[in-house]
């Protein structure tokens, strides 16, 4: 699946006129494993079985059906499956689909017990029983003595009244009726207005367990088949499935589509569409087709061009890189107007949100149109890694989600190769990793099989340990044995179910390569960084040569109560430079080791961030690193740039260097240009307003800020001739947007006056929005927070009447950064309302009026009088509430605000926090640590401002 994006990924500072933001993509950090949610099982009613039980050692129940694993007697070879979807509600108001499926299966082991995944369907009673069996071929079906439906395990059981034979095939026949829900989840429905008229879309997600709640099937992502794939639909409309559609008949007013045969796949892959969307395409290799689907209107203002120029090189990357020819006759992506992901892999027709596949020439910004260049990479390479070689099982997700992170910046690199889109890893992955996995409460990438059982347990496994840890890692691997070593293991996978240990033991046959100096397997390598939590802080003392490695942990005082076989000792991969000259690489293999140097050599470590830890020094060269940065910090590449200050902000957190050494890194920032460097610098300072914009420290802070953007602002102001032109290069677009966003909000003359006047002109002339689409966000964000309800009227009005995704999405952010507490209190009951806020923006509205200083309390308040009502909605299996508990807990730091949140925990047990448990316990972690860190560092820190403002 593509990343679930809460928070655009280029909203700009704009945000900080109200002294707020968080810019991080916030991406749902769910943890299985903890101690809470084992207590909370039986409130949660997720099912666990062992609901009681605090220990995570699974109970093995006595039936076969109450395990939530298909028993293993049983594999399907192929099904035929037909789908009718109705676009228009039953009688009883109700929108439903029907179906029949055929599934040949082959019978591994003898049994008489029949075992298939089925939810929320309704099955048709054939003599009594739920299925019909009939033997194929030699073989004589046992007649079926009793069936029923286990809800809990999502299971129909058929209990036959002898024994299946092993190497026999039998034929189980089913027909059903189920709910065409917007849920979101298997066969949905999704609505849409166009020219004024109601449409609906049917669709599906099945990724993780939701392909049972479209037809009964072995669910699994082993119990891999061929799908013979029909779909019923009206005369005027398009059906779409994996297959190249292959057959139309007509029956009445109906037709019905025939797709030919899939590839042997897994039903999570599967996909059903029934729109009247309309397409365009081109051939590559002269017979794969290629189609970009979307809304009418959409595809008539030429929206799916740029997807559709990016598709054909970045197939043809992956053709090289994987040393695979694409399987498919065809490659269908569609934009649907709702969609809980950012994205879904289904082999042959992937899915998006339509921000992240629809690109408006005119409208769009650089950042759309980078997010959907990642998003495309990323789905694409899934098409090999993923669907033609797939995961035994869920617990080594990572592995598929963490290799797809990180190729996707590849696919991505080849089809805009003037972006340096690879440096990107370091901010949207690296650094956002590092933060959730430094804290006490993270957990290892690697699963055991027997931890991961429930569709919730499942469904927790897609966080951002899996996605931007499994990249960071997997970079690193790729990083110490070369990019040709790595790639070569990579294409050489001839398993096509994977297990993680399978793919290091191919790395393993080549990195006997000539010239390859690895001290270790690469399995045992690997296992330190995926068995293990967390990461190390490299500490280099360049008086001594000595380095050390030590767990990183953001709380020094947290507790740990997960033990390590490793003892959180690494193999460490260490490349560095000796005052600007590579040294060989060191392998850092104890918690103790040597480097050569001399006192008078600065030294940098982690050079292009191959790996994934955090280094430290002795401070005397901390000095020549700043140093350094301030005469000439084009000595360093930008990524070390970002990074040292990464670190330093940090180590600080971690009380390994002092709070005002990370602020000194900011200093040579009058003399940035550079996006990346400038990005880290904010995000870091974000936390410090965060923690003191409602205290006396802010306004030291905004003149240190003023001070150090007003040069980065003039710059821009001059190479745009006076905002008239956009900046050529791609990073500098993004920077441009910081500079106005920090400028305004710290108070740089010209700034508002500026930003008003450009919003003033659009509210003159709706038709025409002079605001350059780069600068949106921002601009959109400042002009309703320096305004009021007119301002706001205006953007809600041109929010309803949005016909690009992305463009509605910027005006919905930019509503939640009014300063006016009736209009964000208005804004919020408007996320209870479909009609008004999409289900699927719900949560991320409250996210974004929470990011705000006045909106925060009003958030937090509503979030607490409605919990029950937001956990029935959104609380079970939704990838973005624990997004939502994050983003309103932020701020929290004063003992007050603590005991209000326990307060908040303890009055809704009874309801249960979802996904969002482990996301409360952070939040816990995460305030008490608050508290600390103001109480400690605010007089400090309120000096250097004061000192430096000067
Ligand atoms: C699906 O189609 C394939 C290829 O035509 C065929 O071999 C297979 O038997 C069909 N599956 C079923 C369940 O009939
Ligand atoms: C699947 O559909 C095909 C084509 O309609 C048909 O020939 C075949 O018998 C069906 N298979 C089963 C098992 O029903
Ligand atoms: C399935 O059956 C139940 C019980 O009769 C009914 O309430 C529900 O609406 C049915 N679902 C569909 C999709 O018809
Ligand atoms: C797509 O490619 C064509 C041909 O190279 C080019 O003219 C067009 O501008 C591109 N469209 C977008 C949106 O990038
Ligand atoms: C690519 O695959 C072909 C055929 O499978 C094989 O002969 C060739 O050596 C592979 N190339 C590389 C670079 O691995
Ligand atoms: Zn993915």
């Amino acid at each position: 699946m593509g990343k679930v994006y809460y928070v655009s990924k280029h909203v700009g500072l704009g945000l900080l006129v109200l002294a707020v933001t968080a810019l991080v993509t916030i991406i749902a950090l769910s943890i299985a494993y903890d101690k809470e949610r084992a207590k909370n099982q039986d409130t949660l009613g997720d099912g666990a079985a062992d609901g009681t039980t605090p220990v995570p050692t699974p109970f093995t129940p006595k039936e076969p059906w109450d395990r939530y694993r298909l028993p293993v007697s049983l594999v399907p070879v192929s099904y035929n499956v037909t789908l009718w979807p109705r676009l228009k509600p039953g009688a009883d108001g109700m929108y439903f689909f029907t179906g029949k499926s055929a599934v040949v299966v082959r019978c591994v082991k003898e049994t008489d017990l029949l075992i298939i995944h089925s939810n929320k369907l309704n099955l048709t009673s054939f003599n009594g029983h739920h299925a019909v069996l009939t033997g194929l071929g030699q073989a004589t079906a046992p007649a079926i003595q009793n069936s029923w439906l286990v809800v809990k395990t999502e299971f129909l059981v058929i209990q036959l009244r002898s024994r299946l034979s092993v190497g026999a095939s039998y034929v189980l026949y089913t027909e059903f009726k189920g709910e065409l829900a917007d849920d979101l989840e298997g066969f949905y429905r999704s609505e849409y207005t166009e020219d004024g008229v109601r449409k609906v879309v049917a669709t599906s997600q099945m990724q993780a367990t939701y392909a049972r709640k479209t037809f009964p099937c072995f669910d699994e992502p082993a119990m891999k088949a061929v799908f013979n794939v029909t779909i019923i639909h009206d005369q005027d409309t398009v059906a779409l499935s994996n297959g190249m559609e292959i057959g139309w008949f007509q029956k009445c007013k109906n037709s019905m589509t025939t797709f030919e045969p899939t590839e042997r796949m897994s039903t999570y892959l599967l996909a059903f569409i029934v729109s009247d969307f309309v397409n365009i395409k081109s051939t590559q290799n002269k017979n794969l087709l290629i189609r970009i689907w979307a809304r009418r209107k959409a595809i008539d203002s030429r929206q799916g061009d740029y997807a559709l120029n990016v598709t054909g090189p970045i197939l043809q990357f992956y053709e090289q890189y994987f040393n695979a020819t694409y399987p498919l006759s065809k490659s269908d992506q569609i934009a649907l107007p709702d969609f809980n992901a950012g994205a879904m892999e289904n082999w042959g027709l992937v899915t998006y949100r339509e921000t992240a596949l629809l690109f408006d020439p005119i409208m769009s910004s650089t950042g759309n149109k980078e997010t959907i260049t990642t998003v495309v990479s990323h789905e694409l390479a899934h098409m090999w890694f993923g669907n033609l070689v797939t995961l035994q099982w869920w617990n080594d997700l990572w592995l598929n989600e963490g290799f797809a992170s990180y190729v996707e910046y590849l696919g991505a690199d080849y089809a805009e190769p003037t972006w340096s889109i690879k440096d990107k890893i370091i901010l949207s992955d690296v650094h956002k990793v590092f933060a959730v996995d430094a804290l006490a409460s993270s957990h290892p990438l690697s699963r055991r099989e027997e931890e991961v059982n429930t569709p919730a347990q499942i469904s927790e496994m897609f966080n951002t340990i899996s996605y931007s840890k499994g990249a960071a890692v997997l970079r690193m691997l790729s990083e110490f044995l070369t990019e040709p070593v790595f790639t070569k293991g990579i294409s050489s996978l001839a398993v096509f179910l994977l297990k993680f240990s399978q793919l290091f033991v191919c790395c393993q046959a080549v990195e006997n390569t000539p010239g390859m100096h690895i001290p270790h397997t690469v399995h045992d390598i690997m296992n330190r960084w995926t068995l293990q939590m967390g990461f190390p802080v490299v500490t280099i003392d360049t008086r001594t040569g000595s380095i050390t490695q030590k767990h990183f942990l953001l709380d020094p005082d947290s507790v740990l109560d997960r033990p390590s076989q490793f003892n959180y000792t690494w193999f460490v991969p260490i490349k560095w430079m000796k005052t600007g000259v590579e040294q060989q690489q060191h392998w850092l293999l104890q918690e103790t080791g040597n480097l050569i140097v001399t006192p008078i050599d600065w030294v940098l470590a982690n050079t292009n961030v191959a790996g994934y830890f955090r280094v430290n020094y002795d401070l005397d060269n901390w000095h020549r690193l700043l140093s350094l940065l301030n005469t000439n910090h084009q000595a360093l590449s930008i990524i070390n740039r970002a990074q040292i200050i990464d670190d330093a902000f940090n180590l600080a957190r971690a009380k390994i260097i002092n709070t005002t050494l990370a602020l000194t890194t900011t200093k040579y920032l009058s003399k940035e240009r550079d996006y990346i460097p400038w990005e880290s610098a904010l995000r870091n300072l974000d936390y410090y307003i965060l923690m003191f914009d409602r205290t006396e420290v802010y306004g030291a802070l905004q003149l240190y800020l003023k001070k150090q953007i007003q040069p980065l602002f003039e710059h821009f102001k001059t190479i745009t001739a006076n905002w008239t032109k956009v900046p050529t290069g791609h990073t500098d677009q993004y920077n441009q947007n910081n500079a106005i966003g920090i400028a305004c909000s710290m108070g740089v003359q010209g700034c508002g006056e500026l930003i008003k006047s450009w919003y003033r002109q659009w509210m003159e002339n709706p038709h025409h929005n002079p605001i350059h689409p780069n600068l949106k966000s921002t601009v959109y964000c400042s002009a309703i927070a320096f305004g009021g309800v007119e301002e706001w009227d205006f953007a809600w009005r041109m929010f309803k009447n949005a016909t690009l995704a992305s463009e509605a999405s910027r005006l919905r952010s930019g509503m939640a950064c009014t300063k006016a507490p009736w209009l964000l209190n208005r804004y919020l009951e408007y996320t209870l309302d479909p009609t008004k806020i999409r289900k699927q923006d719900a949560t991320s509205t409250i996210h974004y009026i929470a990011r705000n200083i006045v909106g925060m309390p009003l958030a937090w308040n509503f979030v607490r009088a409605r919990w029950s009502y937001l956990f029935k909605q959104y609380g079970g299996r939704s990838f973005s509430f624990s997004g939502l508990i994050n983003g309103i807990t932020k701020r929290l730091s004063t003992e007050f605000e603590l005991q209000e949140l326990m307060k908040f925990k303890e009055d809704n047990l009874h309801v249960g926090f979802g996904s969002a448990t482990m996301a409360l316990e952070q939040a816990i972690e995460k305030t008490t640590a608050n508290i600390k860190w103001v109480a400690e560092n605010k007089a400090h820190v309120l000096k250097w401002f004061n000192d430096e403002s000067k």
